[in-house]
């Protein structure tokens, strides 16, 4: 039976992958944690902590009471913000994944997951469909720290033995919770925008061309990797999975299609920096090959699914 903890359960991706993993796997055997209480919502569904990952006391005193054996750790300070504080981005992405793998190491846990980024690859990084291994050398303190990120947890599998996996995420597009501050936030942004005030103004140029996902491919990908047999991966926290690939204009001009009246604006400020930074596009053809990775949503499905979804909150 698996007894899972996930971090940063409040976050884009930990509400939608706490409630995912709590339908598959049976709502008391997922513990949901954040730096607050993250179950103001969803106390009935399954059991809720406060827990500050750089609390290693707090993280140890978790899993030993709930006989965690997997760890979901998704606590994390993303591009922007970790840009306008990188001593919090540091502090946080490091030592709280430090924590979490060392809680992994001597609580002996069958398996932790921990998301990487295409803030891993840099400026010297093939831009377009960037390899799985290439050149690294992120620019930006939140891709330091998920370029450290990935060595340590391949460190800890070859080191102690600790299954550490992990994808690395494009943009990741959703409708549930807002964006924790990065720089595809601008692609999420557009939609309450678009619908809102038929206008928008993007921080990023209209060429920025970068990799983006939908949500429900985002969640597959890191639950599909976690059921994998461990003989099939031949890497394990440095996944690239890859879905679709647009600029600001392109996606304007699909959300223009179904809103005639919408109207895109450029203003790029401090994250142009990063995007400019970070690939165009992934190539994932060890993702797929080595677990069979597979995405379902396209460019047109998305903003159809966004605007609709959007659209019934705003009303
Ligand atoms: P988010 O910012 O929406 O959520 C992060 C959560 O971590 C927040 O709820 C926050 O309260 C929590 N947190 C921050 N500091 C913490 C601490 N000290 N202890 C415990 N929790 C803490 O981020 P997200 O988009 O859900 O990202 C989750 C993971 O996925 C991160 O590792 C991120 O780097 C990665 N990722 C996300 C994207 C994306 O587009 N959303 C893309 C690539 C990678
Ligand atoms: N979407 C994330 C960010 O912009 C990429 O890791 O920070």
């Amino acid at each position: 039976m698996k007894r899972i903890l996930v971090t940063g359960a409040l976050g884009q991706i930990g509400s939608e992958l706490t409630d995912a993993l709590r339908d598959k796997y049976g709502k008391d055997n997922v513990v949901a944690s954040d730096l607050q209480e993250p179950c103001a919502e969803t106390k009935a569904a399954g059991p809720c902590e406060i827990i500050d990952v750089l609390d290693k006391n707090a993280l140890d005193a978790v899993v030993k009471h709930y006989k965690v054996d997997t760890i979901y750790h998704l606590g994390a300070i993303l591009s922007a913000v970790g840009e306008k504080n990188p001593q919090l981005a540091y502090q946080v992405n490091m030592n709280g994944l430090f924590n979490v793998l060392e809680v992994a190491r001597e609580q002996k846990l069958e398996r932790v997951l921990v998301p990487s980024s295409i803030a891993a690859f840099g400026p010297d990084s093939p831009k377009n469909n960037t390899p799985n291994d290439t050149i690294q050398r992120p620019t930006s303190m939140y891709g330091v720290t998920k370029v450290a990120g990935e060595l340590l947890g391949n460190y800890y599998v070859k080191r102690f033995g600790v299954d550490v996996r992990g994808v690395r995420y494009p943009g990741i597009i959703s409708y549930k919770t807002l964006p924790g501050g990065g720089t595809t936030d601008y692609a999420i942004d557009i939609f309450y925008e678009a619908l809102k005030n038929k206008k928008y103004t993007s921080f990023l140029g209209p060429d920025s061309r970068l990799p983006m996902m939908f949500m429900s491919d985002a969640i597959k990908s890191i639950m599909d990797l976690a059921e994998a047999p461990f003989e099939s991966l031949k890497h394990h926290a440095d996944y690239n999975v890859a879905a679709v690939s647009f600029t600001p204009q392109e996606l304007a001009d699909a959300i223009k299609k179904r809103i005639p009246e919408f109207e895109i604006s450029y203003e790029p400020d401090y994250r142009q920096e990063i995007a400019d930074s970070w690939p165009a596009s992934l190539d994932d053809s060890c993702a797929r090959e080595e677990w069979g990775w597979s995405h379902e949503y396209g460019l047109e499905e998305m903003v159809d699914i966004m605007l609709e979804k959007i659209q019934e909150k705003l009303s």
